[in-house]
């Protein structure tokens, strides 16, 4: 199947009033996250979808590198102007997971499920990771744009990934779908989320894909190495893990470890 990134393909597909001049399509980028905070210089109104077929310098969480080759994955990153978001934007992160887990089950036939907070998984593997970050305004340090960046492994085949991933990462090998109509189906999906605004559901299905709730993760803390079972994800979107010496703990930010027998989901 012919699969070039294209704006008008992708419009065919769109339901989020995205318009022609909103869709930026790059051959090769350091990265979309980037290209997206020098286009916030220019102050637009509403949001803009960045995509590009390869990207040099793809970022992934935690100053980590997201293995970004040509042609074989999709790496997207939807600039949003802060006025039109009402959902708590600390929660858009949950949200862009929850966005493609939907696309993945409902348009790629694909069970997906997130690690917390972004991660998301398939037949064991990463198939995605999730990037937000913000732009402040340099004088009153609020928020003026968020910056959803969302790379998916599409068909990138096992032996191209670094040799720090091969045993980690994964594609998702949709079939019958263009990397167009994922892209518009995500962007769909997530404006869908933050239009209702309704936390307490989002976490819900969130919780529906989790991949740790009921699993014994490790995590560490300022330094601190911890073991417990996670047990719930709260509105904030924050982690509750309740640990071994019987104390509660809330993540609300950082990784978490699963043992290697978890990465399948067990309903
Ligand atoms: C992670 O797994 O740690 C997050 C990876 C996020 C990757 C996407 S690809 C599109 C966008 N541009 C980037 O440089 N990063 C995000």
């Amino acid at each position: 199947m012919r699969d070039i990134l294209s704006r008008e393909e992708i419009l065919k597909y769109s339901q989020c009033g995205l318009s022609k001049e909103s869709i930026i399509v790059l051959d090769t980028v350091d990265s979309t996250n980037l290209y997206c905070r020098e286009l916030a210089a220019s102050k637009p109104r509403n949001k803009t979808l960045v995509i590009a077929d390869t990207q040099t310098m793809g970022r992934g969480r935690m100053g980590r590198k997201f293995f970004s080759p040509q042609s074989t994955g999709i790496y997207m990153s939807l600039l949003l102007n802060c006025n039109m978001i009402k959902l708590d934007i600390n929660l858009l992160t949950v949200a862009a997971g929850v966005a493609v887990c939907r696309v993945l089950k409902n348009y790629c036939r694909i069970d997906a499920s997130i690690k917390w907070v972004n991660d998301i998984f398939a037949n064991g593997k990463k198939v995605c990771g999730i990037l937000a970050e913000s732009v402040s305004d340099a004088n009153t340090n609020s928020h003026i744009y968020i910056i959803v960046g969302i790379g998916i492994n599409i068909s990138t085949p096992e032996n191209i990934f670094p040799d720090e991933l091969k045993s980690i990462a994964g594609s998702v090998y949709p079939i019958g779908i263009t990397r167009n109509e994922i892209i518009a189906r995500i962007t769909n999906e997530f404006h869908g989320i933050y239009k209702k605004n309704d936390a307490a559901e989002l976490i819900r299905e969130y919780k529906i894909y989790s991949l740790v709730l009921g699993k014994e993760i490790s995590f560490n803390q300022n330094g601190k190495a911890y073991t417990g079972t996670a047990t719930d994800i709260n509105e904030d979107g924050n982690l509750i893990c309740h640990l071994k010496n019987g104390e509660i703990f809330t993540l609300k930010s950082g990784e978490v470890s699963l043992g290697s027998n978890c990465f399948v989901k067990t309903i």
